[in-house]
């Protein structure tokens, strides 16, 4: 397992270790509502796609429980108290599903925080009881899910002692344990080394600031690279392969990542480099046809001005800055899930159809 936790469920509240302190200073932000969980999400306290539809899934707990407290359950027929939980249950998940708008789990969890059917419970109480109980789970098995993409992973990267990983999917970016850096963390439980590069990962830095602060906190040797130097990196030292997670994999087999995934994608093609993506299923989108369906995440013009508080550009200048890109299917070598390793477009709708 990673040393650190994410996030935790505690006493009814949701506790996020702040992305946004790191590596400077390990702080929790505990959220008690599900506006609390809302923002945490937009500002990024937590981020990546597993763990922003783990956090969503509790911030719909926070939102029903306050929902049934603000009415008057006793006094009202169970046909009218569940015509209203069900209008205010809507209101929670759009309020949830639009904080960011591109990694496909948030939608993933919401759904599965909705199946939970209020008519199967004979009272309030037990369907928050059951709602609770759901979201754990699902950080449970995100966990568990992880850890089996790792097993995958590393069975299938054999002797792999050398990579380069973009962004960070690691135990911050999900449950625990991580996709790209779960696979990285089982070949180093095999192999006893792995040498890992890390982009910086422009603008927010999660390479620089999360995926090398994660890597050596669980002794796991990492060097770190601006993003620039991915090309002159694959030409002159020895990469075995790239991995990545993913925000969404469309039906096609198109990979949308954090900004940047798809250049490194194209020199690692250029260089004869694999390109692997590890990811859960719930990653998978097979509703929607290609990578060009996704929308992706237009974020502030002030994270590309400079960093915190230092401004490097001129006042009034154009920017553009989208949070992911799209990988097109011919530069994926491979996906890893918990379900296997899938190669191309015909692979996901195959395993997709699959009963699991
Ligand atoms: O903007 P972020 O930091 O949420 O973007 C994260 C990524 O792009 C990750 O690579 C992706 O979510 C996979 S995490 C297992």
């Amino acid at each position: 397992m990673s040393s650190f936790k994410t996030m935790d469920w505690v006493d009814g509240n949701l506790h996020l270790l702040d992305q946004t302190k790191l590596p400077s200073s390990e702080e929790i932000v505990i959220c008690k509502t599900m506006d609390d969980v809302c923002v945490s999400i937009k500002k990024m306290v937590v981020r990546g796609a597993p763990a922003i539809g783990c956090a969503a899934a509790f911030g719909y707990v926070l939102g029903v429980r306050s929902l049934a407290k603000d009415l008057n359950v006793e006094n009202m027929s169970s046909e009218s108290c569940f015509n209203l939980v069900t209008k205010g249950k809507g209101k929670i998940y759009y309020s949830l599903l639009k904080t960011r708008p591109t990694a496909v789990n948030l939608e993933w969890a919401l759904k599965q925080m909705q199946s939970v059917d209020y008519k199967e419970h004979e009272s309030m109480e037990s369907y928050l009881n059951a709602i609770e109980s759901k979201a754990i789970c699902l950080l449970k098995e995100d966990i568990n899910t992880n850890l089996k993409i790792g097993e995958i992973g590393a069975d299938f990267l054999g002797q792999c002692r050398s990579v380069l990983t973009h962004c960070n999917a690691g135990g911050l970016a999900t449950g625990g344990y991580g996709t790209a850096l779960g696979v990285i963390r089982s070949i180093k439980n095999r192999l006893g080394d792995i040498n890992v590069f890390a982009t910086e990962t422009r603008p927010l830095l999660q390479g620089a600031r999360l995926t090398a602060w994660e890597l050596t906190k669980d002794d796991i040797p990492v060097t770190l690279i601006t993003d620039s130097m991915c090309g002159a990196l694959m030409q002159t030292r020895e990469i075995d392969a790239v991995i990545v997670g993913a925000d969404r994999i469309t039906a096609n087999g198109d990979v949308v990542n954090k900004i940047g995934t798809y250049t490194v994608s194209v020199l690692a093609k250029e260089n004869g480099i694999p390109f692997y993506v590890a990811a859960p299923w719930s990653t998978v989108d097979l509703v929607t046809p290609s990578g060009r369906d996704v929308e992706i995440e237009q974020r502030n013009v002030n994270e590309v001005r400079g960093f915190g508080d230092s401004v490097w550009v001129q006042e009034n200048l154009n920017i553009f800055n989208p949070a992911f890109d799209v990988t097109p299917v011919e530069y994926v070598s491979a996906v890893i899930t918990e379900r296997g390793v899938i190669r191309g477009r015909f692979d996901i709708q195959k395993w997709g159809n699959h009963e699991f």
